[in-house]
């Protein structure tokens, strides 16, 4: 088991919903810290950019507008597998197949507003991170 860093987005629907309080609390709960986090109102170009991946999916431009529709709060999660352990504490992307206690299951809505977006893979977790946090505005318990 590794120690990892992963990057959590609580989405405007939630953030809206006043849920961030919650949601951080089932991270902590389930072992993982906050280690970076802040409140962003993403511009267009901002979303595009993260979700590049997407950008031929036909819900893409949906994507876009559902992600600058209000603030989100972008934080930086560490603990034991943490881009596996966040996955599976926010569920399935789509909250109808959500498996119960997680937080799509009990927070979100839809597939386009479901809460929270979490990264999938160690590599994207490192440049999903290095996307929206300079250095030192990180401060991994691992260094203090
Ligand atoms: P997220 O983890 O933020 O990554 C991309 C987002 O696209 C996803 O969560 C969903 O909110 C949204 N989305 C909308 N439709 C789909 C779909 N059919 N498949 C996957 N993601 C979708």
């Amino acid at each position: 088991m590794a120690i990892q860093q992963t990057l959590s987005i609580i989405k405007p629907d939630a953030v809206k919903k006043n849920v961030i309080g919650e949601i951080l609390t089932r991270f902590e709960k389930n072992g993982l810290s906050v280690i970076g986090s802040k409140l962003l109102f993403l511009s267009k170009e901002q979303a595009e950019k993260f979700y590049e991946i997407h950008k031929e999916r036909p819900f893409y431009a949906e994507l876009v507008a559902f992600m600058t529709s209000g603030p989100v709060l972008v934080s930086v999660l560490e603990g034991e597998e943490a881009v596996a352990k966040n996955r599976e504490i926010m569920g399935a992307t789509n909250p109808a197949e959500a498996a119960e206690g997680t937080i799509r299951k009990d927070f979100a809505e839809s597939i386009d507003a479901n809460a929270v977006h979490g990264s999938d893979s160690h590599e994207n977790a490192i440049n999903e991170i290095l996307f929206f946090f300079k250095e030192d505005e990180i401060f991994s318990k691992l260094e203090v």
